[in-house]
């Protein structure tokens, strides 16, 4: 089986998952989308209301202020993979439950394992807990942090500058970060100083950057 047919079978396991109470009310699950040999990731909170209807990431508002920041950088939707945290839209969009957090985890796992991104973007609280369960996003957001030899970088999630509209410039700024974050990551003699365990609450950000 390639990596194509292997990711086709991930999504399929997902839109079948009963794995928690989620599976009841969605219309269908949002597995993700992008090409399976992506070098960036985003993993975002949860699908919502145009999400659950169309079983695809980042469709709605939130996924149209997303789509002109990665614009504004140069960076093609269609070449960046984009999940979320859970598959199934929560009722009224409330809080992923922990246990729904937990019944979706292995999904995303292999998620990252099959696609190997040189790096994960995070969008919002939720998918920043996944590498900083301790952290405020308020004090790390745009910066990155080496996690298991990957560069991990927590933003806001874009929803968040919609209903703040004090928080647009600081989601743009921290876009516009973005691509230098990416080169330096890649300059050679840039050497891991993380890994997910040890990750202090509010880790210290990486000299170079
Ligand atoms: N918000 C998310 O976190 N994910 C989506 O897919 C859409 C909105």
């Amino acid at each position: 089986m390639n990596r194509t047919e292997r990711l086709a079978e991930i999504d399929a396991s997902i839109r079948s998952c009963t794995g928690c109470k989620l599976h009841l009310s969605r219309k269908q699950a949002v597995p993700g989308s992008g090409p399976v040999d992506s070098k960036i990731m985003l993993i975002g909170e949860a699908p919502g209301f145009h999400e659950n209807e169309q079983g695809l990431p980042f469709v709605g508002a939130a996924g149209n202020f997303l789509d002109s920041m990665l614009e504004s950088i140069q960076m093609k939707r269609s070449s960046v993979y984009i999940t979320n945290i859970i598959k199934c839209r929560p009722p009224q969009n409330r809080d992923p439950e922990p246990e729904e957090i937990l019944a979706c985890s292995s999904f995303l796992e292999e998620q990252i394992a099959l696609i190997q991104p040189k790096a994960i973007i995070t969008l919002g609280r939720f998918s920043m807990m996944r590498y900083f369960p301790n952290a405020r996003i308020s004090a790390i957001h745009g910066q990155a942090r080496m996690v298991d030899d990957r560069l991990i970088i927590p933003m806001y999630h874009p929803a968040a500058a919609l209903h703040q509209p004090s928080l647009r410039s600081v989601v743009e700024q921290d876009f516009h970060q973005i691509p230098s974050l990416l080169e330096k990551s890649n300059q050679a003699g840039y050497t891991p100083s993380t890994r997910e365990s040890d990750a202090p609450d509010e880790p210290e950000q990486l000299s170079m950057f």
